[in-house]
């Protein structure tokens, strides 16, 4: 995986990702406008504050007005109690439109993702995809919650102040805004090493996160080869390389807020030296003084918010440019536009001439051809790697081929839905799935049209139900994540009741090669010969026994097809099926007789 991917940091403000985000807010457009109305609202309820003191400090204070000074708290209070009711909306609303917009979009990329294709996950890792889901969402959760509307909020802050100190008096205002030219330029060079040093924070994030996923779904290979040491070794030094990143970046933000706060401290002296003067002039009053150092300590807080603002942006702009990439991708299998309806086939399977490759011209499959007739059982043998697996991929329209057609009942696979096609093909792949869950969940897969009894008369004809009865909840029984608590065997056989129960028209079987005890074995065998029966069928197979009961063998070898015939006309060619037959399956014959 490409790791730059996850460490580019772009700039804070692309207008063309700003469009496509902003279009994400626009089914919240009220909520939206009244999230800034009232950021507006708490900005200059909050920077009027210091108004109040210099009315109570010089008009009520310094003339005796006790009255007046009464009636200026009362007012004071008021404005602080409407500015605490605003600030709850405003904090709530914002957080609201913030979830509301992240659950549209994460359902949007999960929609995307159901519908590509098997060759995008070829090409992307899960680790990169579940980063897209979770944490390039949840910064853009930031993003929309506290970035757009509290930019405005600062900004109106800052003009509110400023706007306010003028007013009051402008040569205080300019003294206390003398210190800006140092403030920018701190900023600046803050800004510009704390986002390497942040850049090299996510680089070191991925790289944990990366090592961490692959290490645990390979942890026992790491168990069994002794290699735990090892494995530390290097996690020990990831990790370090993380926390080292993490000192650093800290190291420029510890500077950064104690230097604003001494700009701060600059600037309060400069009010007290000045006035000092004025006051004795009788130019600026006391009250004017108190209101300025209560304005130079506000008008810090949204300026050193803007720049961690800056932040949240360039964070949010290189998430977004990963999602939309996401979602721009188009590898999928495309419906045709009028497609053939397929409701119930007869069954009938044709390869004419099929060319495919997974990349370019690397020819997996060679000028493939072949007809099935209905109720036909083909087995397909031949060396791993040969391209039997790929095959049935191109029946179910996993992928889609180069060259050549595939036909059911005489209709090209291309011009039917999907949803048809596979309503008709129930597939049973080389390694089972089993979600977690219990277990009828995991025959019926939610489907409502297959009732309990349907489920159980599939586990019986499977040979499966006395198992299934025997755990502790029956069907209901609990199912692990990936199946983890059942054995190959059992997994195969509750992957043979699913199929059973959907009962498809077409069966193809990719006979896992994996060895189970005797007992299994017989079930499992005997779950093939119900799950074939009265069906056409495709089996790629390791089992003797199922080759042998099939109609037609097929012999696959490096992608083209060799040899086709039954059992017994195959070995007398005297061919590939021949040495097969020695190598594999002369000893599953001795196994069985014995
Ligand atoms: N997703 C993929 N991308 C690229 N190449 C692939 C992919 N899947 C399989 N291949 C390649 O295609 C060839 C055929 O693979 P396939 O899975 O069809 O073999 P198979 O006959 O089913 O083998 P086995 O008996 O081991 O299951 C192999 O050389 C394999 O490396
Ligand atoms: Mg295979």
């Amino acid at each position: 995986m490409s790791m730059q991917d996850d460490e580019i940091l772009g700039k804070a403000y692309d207008s063309n990702l700003m469009m496509r985000l902003i279009r994400y807010l626009r089914p919240y457009k009220w909520q939206v406008t009244g999230a800034i109305v009232l950021s507006m609202v708490v900005a200059l309820l909050e920077s009027v504050r210091p108004f109040f003191t210099k009315i109570a400090v010089d008009d009520n204070i310094a003339k005796g007005d006790k009255e007046g000074l009464l009636y200026t708290t009362m007012l004071f209070f008021a404005v602080l109690m409407i500015r605490g009711v605003m600030q709850f909306f405003n904090a709530y609303l914002t957080q609201w439109i913030g979830q509301k917009t992240i659950y549209d979009l994460r359902i949007e990329i999960y929609r995307h993702l159901q519908y590509r294709s098997l060759r995008f996950f070829d090409k992307n890792p899960i680790g990169r995809l579940i980063t897209r889901v979770t944490n390039d969402v949840e910064v853009l959760n930031e993003m929309f919650s506290s970035g757009i509307v509290m930019v405005f909020s600062d900004v109106f802050m800052i003009i509110g102040i400023v706007w306010l100190m003028f007013s009051m008096n402008w040569k205080l205002a300019i003294i206390t805004l003398s210190v800006l030219p140092f403030l920018f330029y701190g900023t600046f060079l803050f800004r510009k090493k704390a986002r390497e040093a942040y850049r090299e924070v996510r680089l070191q994030v991925a790289k944990i996160n990366t090592f961490m996923q692959e290490h645990i779904s390979g942890m026992l290979v790491d168990q069994i080869f002794n290699r735990q040491k090892k494995s530390f070794k290097k996690f020990e030094y990831i990790n370090g390389a993380h926390r080292d990143a993490n000192i650093k970046s800290i190291f420029y933000y510890a500077l950064f807020y104690p230097s604003v706060d001494i700009i701060g401290s600059v600037v309060v002296g400069l009010i007290i030296w000045y006035s000092a003067n004025g006051i004795i002039e009788g130019t600026v009053t006391i009250g004017t003084i108190m209101a300025f150092l209560q304005f130079n300590e506000m008008f810090w807080r949204p300026i050193r918010d803007l720049s961690e603002k800056y932040n949240i942006m360039q964070t949010a702009m290189a998430s977004s440019e990963r999602i939309f990439k996401l979602l721009d991708d188009k590898t999928a299998i495309i419906d045709s536009e009028n497609p053939v309806s397929l409701n119930k086939t007869k069954g009938k399977i044709e390869f004419k001439n099929v060319w495919f490759a997974y990349n370019d011209e690397e020819w997996i499959l060679k000028n493939i051809s072949l007809t099935i007739f209905p109720g036909e059982t083909i087995a397909i043998v031949g060396h791993t790697g040969a391209g039997k697996t790929t095959i049935i991929n191109l029946l179910d329209r996993m992928y889609d081929i180069q060259k050549g057609e595939i036909l059911i009942d005489g209709i090209n696979i291309k011009n039917v839905s999907q949803v048809d096609l596979r309503k008709n093909i129930g597939l049973v792949m080389q390694d089972v799935f089993l979600f977690s869950g219990d277990v009828k969940t995991n025959i019926d897969l939610g489907n409502e049209e297959i009732s309990i009894d349907k489920v159980k008369h599939s586990a019986e004809m499977v040979g499966v139900k006395k198992f299934i009865d025997s755990l502790q909840g029956g069907f209901s029984g609990e199912v692990k994540e990936r199946g983890s608590t059942f054995s190959v065997g059992q997994k195969q056989l509750i992957s043979f009741a699913r199929t059973l129960a959907y009962n498809p028209q077409i069966l193809v079987l990719d006979e896992a090669t994996s060895s189970v005890d005797t007992e299994t074995e017989i079930l499992i065998q005997q779950a093939i010969i119900k799950l074939l029966q009265d069906r056409t069928s495709i089996v790629i197979a390791h089992r003797l026994s199922t080759i042998q009961r099939a109609d037609k063998i097929i012999v696959m070898h490096k992608g083209e097809i060799r040899e086709s015939g039954n059992h017994q006309e195959l070995l007398a060619v005297g061919g590939i099926y021949q040495k097969l037959y020695q190598l594999q399956y002369k000893e599953q014959e001795k196994a069985s007789l014995n």
